[in-house]
């Protein structure tokens, strides 16, 4: 064999350390998203009787309340409208033959709330439970330029951070007592990606992220399983997307994927799509951080154009 210069040599290494590198990466999103998934599968029936979700109503709240149900779980749904909450229930119960418990709650109202969760939650074992409540700003908009800015940064931190918080910190004593659990947390790509223009929902994500990090760090050691969930872009009324694409699926088949990662990945967007997404725009960003900015700034500052323009017609 012919004798290899030192450049070669060196060539030879990196080549080596890429496949090494392209491997790892192939083998962990083989085991994150279809080996995992079918060695951890989770009884959440065995958890405990009832699931609770927040923000149940619409969306992946009510995708995951139906996922739940499908799995035989009874079900508390915690959400702001009456009427949307009593129609969830009835559907919930016709299509799963399980038990329902509506608690009306604004979760940007101050935490007087929890008081009263508290109260109409008090006695059932809860085995589940899925903070999924969150609330963004109705287009991306610059910090300084956000409409009514009080109400609004108010709200998300209250419906974002706070709830977040105080749900599971009514819930979790009792997943601790009896040694088992489940607590899901939905953040936001936004929270790991360059995010301009939706600076204080992302931070409030960020928050989620840290939150979920340290209770899953204390409290996994006695049983319980937490995960935060990092979803992209999925079709609803907070996207505002209507139509599904490969980037942006339906709540439901959002859920349907998430709901498989329990007990896999304490960490995960939750949708493979939505991990090659964030993967490669953060590949985009360590190469050429100020291109990455541009890019992303420019659709924000679409997306926040069109919105202004649908909002002046109205
Ligand atoms: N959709 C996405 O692209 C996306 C991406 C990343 C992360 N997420 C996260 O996923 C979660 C769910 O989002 P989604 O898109 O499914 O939202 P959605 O379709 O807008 O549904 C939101 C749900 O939360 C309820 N809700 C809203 N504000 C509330 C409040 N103040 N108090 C109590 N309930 C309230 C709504 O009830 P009403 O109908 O009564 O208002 C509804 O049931 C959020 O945490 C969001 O940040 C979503």
């Amino acid at each position: 064999m012919a004798q290899l210069s030192p450049l070669e040599k060196v060539g030879l290494i990196f080549v080596g350390f890429l496949l090494l590198y392209i491997v790892k990466n192939v083998l962990s999103v083989v085991y994150n998203f279809v080996i995992g998934p079918a060695l951890n599968k989770v009884d959440y029936k065995l958890k405990g009787k009832w699931a609770l979700v927040t923000g149940c109503t619409d969306g992946i709240g009510k995708q995951y309340a139906r996922e739940l149900a499908a799995r035989g779980c009874d079900i508390v749904l915690v959400s702001r409208s009456l009427d949307k909450l009593k129609a969830t229930a009835e559907e919930i119960e016709k299509d799963f033959k399980v038990s329902t418990k509506v608690i009306q709650a604004d979760f940007s109202e101050d935490s007087k709330i929890y008081d009263h969760i508290s109260k109409e939650i008090e006695g059932l074992e809860i085995g589940t439970l899925v903070n999924n409540v969150g609330v963004s700003y109705s287009y991306p908009e610059y910090f300084l330029d956000i409409p009514e800015w009080d109400k609004t940064v108010s709200t998300l931190i209250r419906a974002n951070i706070v709830s977040v918080t105080n749900m599971t910190h009514l819930i979790l004593p009792g997943m601790v007592k009896r040694g088992k659990g489940v607590v899901i947390n939905i953040g936001s790509a936004s929270s790991v990606i360059p995010s301009p223009l939706l600076t204080v929902y992302a931070a409030t994500k960020a928050y989620v992220d840290k939150f979920t990090e340290g209770i899953e760090m204390e409290y996994s050691k006695q049983g319980i399983i937490i995960q935060c969930v990092q979803p992209g872009f999925v079709c609803s009324n907070m996207s505002g997307i209507r139509r599904s694409t490969f980037f942006a699926p339906t709540a439901k088949d959002f859920v349907k994927s998430a709901i498989n990662l329990v007990g896999t990945t304490a960490v995960t967007t939750g949708y493979l799509p939505h991990s090659a997404f964030v993967n490669i725009l953060n590949t985009i960003y360590e190469s050429s951080n100020s291109f990455a900015v541009w890019l992303v700034t420019r659709s924000m500052e679409n997306s926040r154009r069109k919105a202004m323009k649908k909002y002046k017609k109205q």
